[in-house]
């Protein structure tokens, strides 16, 4: 039992980490987020006060960063710029958070001797021939596609480097695409589900043919804590589900689920430099490790998904409008 730094805790997948640690252990959080657009407080609303704080604060000053370090028994660095489409309208800011607060936290851990866990992305791979049975393992070269996972390369190196030449204490995983609850009506799943629910057509970018490897946010959980727990310090390990999917098949699934055609959206402007395809192949941290996914029916995981966003709508409403605004404004 101990105490957790879990930075970007109010986002998607860094809240659903913090509501799994306190379901399933005996440990006490402490959330670093500087709520930005995509943080929001009532992603932990309910949480038991004498397990769970939240500090606002940028991992990028070493002054708020340093104290909360000093005081952790390990780090889990889920805060970033996430979006690629944000990242390829200005990249400053994934420059800033994702490059120099990884950094700034490095030094930190660095200073205390604190063990960290860095949680990075499949994209630093870049992408995959659609027609190619290959997949993405460890020893694939890195070869990033847009500002958003260019950042994330860097910052997997920064821990790499900081790993061999100063000893720190460090994993990294690099995860597929994520699903569940609280994630920002921005990403494609609940952009198209609550697109649905307003009586708007779902907007698939360009033909749709793209491939993503989805995995349900409690399986990146689980798979986090395995390798807070019992990785190798220094090693890297790829978390997915085997959930690959393309897109036209996901809005046609949505559209189903929610009782509407399946050919019931619209083709928009294709993203530039949209990656083809993400396919993990987790073979080391399933047998290294012994750990397994809960969900393996996307079906239901989805379907679970969009009741969540049926059920919910008080905590997605209030980004909607500002969300499809920035789309406008893309095209898209
Ligand atoms: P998100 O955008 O939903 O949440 C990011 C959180 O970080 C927000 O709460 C935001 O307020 C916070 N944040 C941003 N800048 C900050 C700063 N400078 N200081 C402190 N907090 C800051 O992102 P997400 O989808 O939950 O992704 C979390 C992590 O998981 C990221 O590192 C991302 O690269 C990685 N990841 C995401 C996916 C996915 O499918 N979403 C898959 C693999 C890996
Ligand atoms: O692979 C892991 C990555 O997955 C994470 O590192 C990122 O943080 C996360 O945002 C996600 O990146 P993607 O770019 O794959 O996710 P996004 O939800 O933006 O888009 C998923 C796919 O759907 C992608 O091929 C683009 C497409 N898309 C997206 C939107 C928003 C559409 O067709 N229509 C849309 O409206």
């Amino acid at each position: 039992m101990g105490e957790l730094l879990v930075t970007g805790g109010a986002g998607f997948i860094g809240s659903n980490f913090v509501h799994y640690v306190l379901e399933n252990t005996g440990h006490t959080v402490t959330v670093l987020d500087k709520l930005t657009y995509a943080g929001n407080k009532a992603s932990l609303a309910g949480l038991p006060a004498d397990r769970c704080r939240l500090v606002r604060g940028d991992i990028a000053d070493a002054a708020v960063v340093d104290p909360l370090v000093a005081a952790a028994d390990a780090v889990v660095h889920y805060a970033a710029e996430s979006h690629n489409d944000n990242s390829l309208h200005d990249p400053a800011p994934f420059l800033e958070t994702n490059v120099i607060g990884t950094y700034t936290l490095l030094e930190a851990v660095r200073r205390h001797g604190t063990r960290f866990h860095h949680i990075s992305t499949d994209e630093v791979y870049g992408d995959l021939a659609l027609e190619d049975p290959a997949r993405f393992t460890e020893a694939t070269p890195y070869n990033p596609s847009s500002p958003y996972s260019s950042t994330k390369a860097g910052s997997d190196l920064l821990v790499r480097a900081w790993v061999r030449s100063f000893g720190v204490q460090a994993t990294i995983s690099n995860c597929s695409n994520n699903y569940g609850p609280y994630q920002h009506v921005e990403k494609f799943i609940p952009r198209q589900i609550t697109n649905v629910i307003d009586g708007v057509r779902p907007k698939l970018y360009g033909a749709g043919a793209n491939v993503r490897d989805w995995i349900h946010a409690d399986d990146h959980s689980s798979a986090v804590l395995t390798i807070l727990e019992q990785g190798r310090i220094g090693e890297t390990y790829l978390i997915g589900a085997g959930g690959e999917k393309n897109n036209r098949d996901v809005i046609e699934l949505i559209l189903e689920a929610m009782g509407r055609p399946r050919d019931a959206y619209e083709q928009v402007a294709d993203r530039p430099g949209h990656d083809l395809r993400y396919g993990i192949d987790s073979t080391k941290l399933r047998t290294e490790l012994g750990w397994t996914p809960r969900y393996s029916n996307f079906e239901a995981g989805l379907a679970n998904t969009i009741k969540w966003y049926l059920d919910n709508e008080a905590w997605w409403r209030p980004q909607k409008a500002a969300a499809e605004a920035r789309y406008r404004d893309q095209g898209r």
